[in-house]
């Protein structure tokens, strides 16, 4: 198991320039299914939730290719199988998105049950009641998901809630369905325009993905397309809070200012200085961090894939900040790990209290999901001492090189590799060959 050891006090200047969306990525693979022709998607971030993807893709018959830095040709018009197996798919939470590419191109789909953070219940009801309205039927056994349809037919979608997963699932499933689909209380998430973007550029007929109310037209033919995979809102925010808490100086290349609006707005009610250019944005503090308030809220609210981040940062700030996690269950599993650190944090619930200390102390600690493990990057960052992070495979899932950025700024982090515990090395076992560890995809393994 790999370890993240980290020297805290340093600060982070210079530049650091940010990879493509994880959360579009893993959407925007598995769509080149639909496609009647080989795609290029560029920009792809390299983060083990992408190996799977690209493996899922290979083992179903898809020819993929590297293509130049971060890029990949795919070759959808092999295929020959429509199932995803449970080993696979139970790594990661966006393995459902084939369920809606697959039944999208093929009228059938087996996917396992998905994996990803543990963040509570994590449902998918509103996935099945898009597939359904279109037309399919499915069942559920052994873990998996059977989807079939004699034919897909547009159709009304109203969410219950907010769903950025659906709302997605929604969209790959509609695209080539007969007629119009509308979909509404749709997610609005800059990784949904992103998709009906790719989409589009393969012919499909899609507006409205960016609002509440997505219309789809559906089309036969998708052709093939290029496209290059948005920056990462999350990864470029996550960069934005480390620089924050070590009372930085830095500039961040390769973003969309306008995707990180809500996070903006935060930092700087929090006392951080922040310029924004045509594609990048320059960080900096020169006075004391204040508390604030946060409440996650879909987009365009504060992004809960951001609630970890900032919350770490508020523990240096001076005062209580509330944080109210509205979207997930349980999305506080780093709080105690921060305690750990020397953290005043009283979580009660969908809210946390948080004690600015202005200080935090090094210590061993555990990442228990993604954004977690980044939230114990940053403290470990302002930490003074030595901070060491096991379990960083959740963090390697969704940040490309996430140590070799920190350390361009200035940071002293390093990667540790340590012998497996005899229970961990069971654990590894029983996760059957996680994908990251020890199979890539010939293409991947290639980059
Ligand atoms: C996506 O998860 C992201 N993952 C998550 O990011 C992110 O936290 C989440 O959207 C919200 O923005 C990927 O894109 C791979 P949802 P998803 O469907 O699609 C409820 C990260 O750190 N719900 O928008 O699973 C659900 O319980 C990860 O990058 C239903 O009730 O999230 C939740 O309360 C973590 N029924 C809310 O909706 C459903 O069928 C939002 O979930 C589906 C969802």
């Amino acid at each position: 198991m790999d370890k993240f050891v980290i020297k805290g006090g340093r600060r982070l200047t210079g530049e650091v320039s940010i990879s493509g969306a994880k959360n579009a990525a893993v959407a925007i693979l598995p769509a080149v299914i639909l496609s009647d022709e080989p795609c290029v998607i560029e920009n792809v971030p390299s983060i083990s939730d992408v190996v799977i993807s690209l493996r899922i893709l290979e083992e179903m018959g898809a020819e993929v290719t590297p293509a130049g830095h971060d890029a990949y040709r795919i070759d959808p018009t092999k295929i020959t199988k429509c199932c995803v197996p449970y080993e696979t798919a139970r790594k990661m939470r966006a393995s459902y998105y084939f369920l809606g590419a697959l039944l999208g191109k093929f009228n059938k789909a087996r996917v396992s049950m998905p994996g990803g953070c543990p963040l509570g219940d994590r449902p998918i009801d509103q996935h099945l009641k898009a597939f359904t309205a279109l037309g399919a039927d499915y069942t559920l056994s052994q873990g998996m998901i059977d989807l079939k349809a004699s034919k897909l037919t547009g159709n009304q979608i109203f969410f219950d809630v907010v769903t950025v997963g659906a709302t997605m699932n929604a969209m790959l499933a509609a695209v080539k369905a007969e007629g119009l689909t509308v979909i509404e209380n749709a997610a609005k998430e800059p990784h949904i325009v992103d998709l009906a973007n790719f989409l589009n550029s393969m012919g499909a007929n899609i507006m409205g993905a960016g609002t509440d109310v997505i219309k789809i037209r559906g089309v036969k033919h998708l052709h093939g397309t290029t496209y290059a995979v948005i920056p990462d809102q999350i990864e470029a925010g996550t960069f934005m809070v480390a620089i924050a808490a070590t009372k930085g100086d830095a500039i961040i290349k390769n973003v969309i200012p306008k995707h990180l609006e809500s996070i903006t707005k935060k930092l700087e009610k929090i006392g951080v200085n922040i310029e924004q250019f045509d594609d990048s944005i320059r960080v900096w503090v020169d006075s004391p961090l204040v508390k604030t308030n946060i409440k996650t809220a879909p987009h365009p609210g504060f992004p809960t894939d951001m609630q970890s981040q900032i919350a770490a940062l508020l523990t240096l700030a001076e005062g209580t900040s509330i944080i109210t996690e509205n979207i997930w269950d349980q999305r506080f599993g780093y709080v105690d790990e921060l305690r750990r650190m020397g953290a005043d944090i009283t979580v009660n619930g969908k809210v946390a209290l948080i004690e600015g200390t202005g200080k935090l102390m090094g210590a061993p600690v555990k990442a228990c999901d993604l954004r977690a493990g980044a939230a114990l990057i940053i403290a470990g960052l302002a930490a003074s001492g030595i901070t060491e992070i096991e379990d960083i495979y959740h963090i390697e899932r969704g940040y490309d090189c996430m140590e070799g950025k920190l350390r361009a700024l200035g940071a002293d982090i390093e990667k540790v590799s340590v012998p497996d515990k005899p229970a961990a090395k069971e654990a590894k076992k029983s996760s059957v060959n996680r994908a990251a560890d020890n199979h890539q995809p010939a293409a991947a393994a290639a980059v």
